[in-house]
């Protein structure tokens, strides 16, 4: 270890230290909080997953991945805690400014940009002490039943979930996923995904502060990841903690990848290095920082990636089958957000 592991406090002081404006640090901060609050959710329901292990009948979907539907987890499931390129599939986009960033818009005119045009001043300034409580309050419940909402949320995701017969109640809103190889670390995931957008305030084309309203950098977003890492170290933060800014983009984004869509960045791979990096990465495709934030289902973001081929779909859903799908109307109410279902 080279560096620090910051606390919750210290990401804070490292969002604060880098935003170039109040408005800026209003939607980037409240995203990785968000983030922050699904990932700690999905790595509660892994941990009680790896719990229950011992006790699951053999042919429970916890542990064969085996669910019924048509998004059946591959023999070789996609379980794995090393760097490895191909795992993680094709580049999505993280929302709608990587989105056509990568699809070459011009000049980066897109629909978050013109969101963001229209609503970035929108009284933001309370969001985050609005959402602040939420990465801290985490009591962990486990319910022992499904609830009313969850019952909801598979209507809503009824493509996503079908044929998923958990034989595990839900976990903090949390239904289904598959048992991991080992216990994750929760605050290593939590911190990671409190910093993991802090390079999005270095590709912002307007911070809100000249005149002009919030608008990202369409054509360099891209380069957010790296740019966040890089920062990350010169601060002193320890690389593991940096390479959640690195490792996060779409379902991950390989060198071929990167070679062949000609992306501004050096070839190599982008992808998640460990467990707690991979569920910040998928965390952060239940929330986009359009303006106004809104969040997706897993069944709207498979929507999402559906643009960009069925592979890209099938990998978005392997991920979705791994850790399970979050109550996302639960949490779109509680943080007030627009729901894409
Ligand atoms: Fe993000």
């Amino acid at each position: 270890m080279t560096g620090y592991i910051p606390t919750l406090a210290q990401a804070d002081e490292l969002h604060h230290k880098i935003a170039p404006s109040q408005v800026a640090y209003d939607l980037i901060h409240t995203h990785c909080v968000i983030i922050a609050t699904i990932t700690r959710q999905l790595v509660r329901r892994q941990n009680a997953l790896f719990m229950r292990r011992c006790t699951l009948p053999k042919d429970a979907p916890e542990l064969t991945g085996k669910c019924g539907g048509k998004g059946d987890l591959p023999a070789s499931g996609r379980v794995t805690d090393s760097a490895n390129g191909s795992a993680f599939g094709a580049y999505s986009g993280d929302d709608d400014v990587e989105t056509n960033a990568i699809n070459g818009a011009n000049g980066g005119v897109d629909d978050t940009q013109s969101q963001a045009n229209a609503g970035a001043n929108s009284g933001a300034g309370d969001t985050g002490s609005r959402t602040n409580p939420a990465i801290n309050d985490g009591a962990g419940d486990v319910s022992a039943h499904v609830t009313p909402a969850v019952l909801a949320q598979k209507r809503n995701n009824s493509n996503v979930l079908d044929g998923i017969n958990a034989t595990v109640p839900p976990t903090d809103g949390v239904s289904g996923g598959i048992v991991p190889p080992r216990l994750l670390d929760e605050n290593l995931a939590v911190v990671g995904a409190m910093l993991h957008d802090i390079g999005t305030y270095l590709v912002l084309k307007h911070d809100g502060s000249d005149g002009e309203k919030l608008q990202f950098d369409g054509p360099n977003y891209i380069l957010h990841g790296l740019r966040g890492y890089d920062w990350l170290l010169s601060q002193g933060v320890d690389e593991s903690i940096a390479q959640f800014a690195r490792n996060h983009t779409g379902v991950g984004l390989t060198r071929d990848q990167v070679v062949a869509q000609g992306l501004p960045l050096p070839p190599a791979d982008y992808v998640p290095m460990n467990l707690e990096q991979e569920v910040v990465m998928v965390a952060d495709k239940y929330n986009s920082k359009s303006i106004p934030p809104r969040f997706l289902t897993a069944e709207a973001y498979a929507r999402k990636a559906r643009r960009f081929g069925s592979d890209n779909e099938r990998q978005w859903l392997d991920l979705v089958k791994k850790y399970g799908v979050p109550d996302i109307p639960a949490l779109a109410k509680k943080f007030d957000m627009k729901l894409d279902e």
